[in-house]
């Protein structure tokens, strides 16, 4: 069956998204056979609107991955949301999410995903499942050893959509650990914070522009 896929994050092809879609399609593919169609759609840029209306109003089976900005969703996704026809029920177009995040604890996301799970039937789609994954951030510049786990369980991922038409539920329960830190991450990071290495990356970033004085400044409290 054919895979449609919005990409929503703004970074487009340079994205963490990008390469867990990878590897998902991957595994999709290793299920469905290499020939099967792949539908690719980046949101950012916003110029493609039309294109992207008319692939969901195609679609069998999407995929709507993204980055969880600020415990929700990019404005583009919402974007694209808010314009998109929902779809005939009788026609069955099955609807999965990928959500991933920088922080560790996919607690962060628990405000997106009752939306997500109500979603599809308001878009006339039948639920594929929430994927959520925390720990995203760094995956670019972190040593690729490291990411050979979260790899694999994204072209896991994929190989369920393909057999299932959803993603496996245990396989979503595994996969969104940790779910809040634990206690010993906890305190670590209770001590980093109070030795300040915790800000080291966002002071530099503060210097970097210019504006490390002003890091306690609070433009609209009046
Ligand atoms: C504006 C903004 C808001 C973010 N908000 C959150 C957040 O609430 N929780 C979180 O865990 N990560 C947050 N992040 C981190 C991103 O989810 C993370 O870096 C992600 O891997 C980026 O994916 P992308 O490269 O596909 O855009 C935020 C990042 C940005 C730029």
């Amino acid at each position: 069956m054919k895979l449609t896929v919005f990409n929503g994050s703004p970074r487009g092809r340079k994205s963490n998204t990008r390469i867990l879609v990878e590897y998902l399609v991957e595994g999709y593919r290793t299920v469905a056979g290499p020939g099967v169609e792949i539908d690719l759609h980046y949101l950012s840029g916003r110029k493609h609107s039309d294109v992207q209306l008319e692939a969901f109003a195609r679609a069998d089976l999407v995929l709507l991955a993204f980055p969880l900005y600020v415990h929700a969703m990019p404005g583009l996704v919402k974007e694209l949301l808010e314009v998109l026809e929902p779809r005939d029920p009788a026609a069955g177009v099955r609807l999965a999410f990928l959500v991933q995040q920088g922080f560790p604890e996919t607690h962060q996301s628990a405000w997106l995903t009752p939306y997500l799970a109500r979603l599809p039937a308001r878009l006339g789609c039948i639920p594929a499942g929430t994927a959520v994954k925390g720990g995203v951030e760094g995956i670019q510049i972190r040593p690729p050893w490291t990411n050979t786990k979260l790899f694999a369980s994204c072209g896991d991922l994929g190989r369920d959509l393909a057999a299932e038409g959803r993603f496996d539920p245990a396989r979503l329960k595994a996969f969104a650990q940790p779910v809040r830190l634990g206690l010993g991450r906890r305190l670590l990071f209770s001590a980093l914070i109070r030795t300040g290495l915790a800000n080291t990356i966002w002071d530099r970033n503060l210097k970097k522009y210019g504006v490390y004085n002003q890091r306690f400044a609070r433009p609209y409290d009046q």
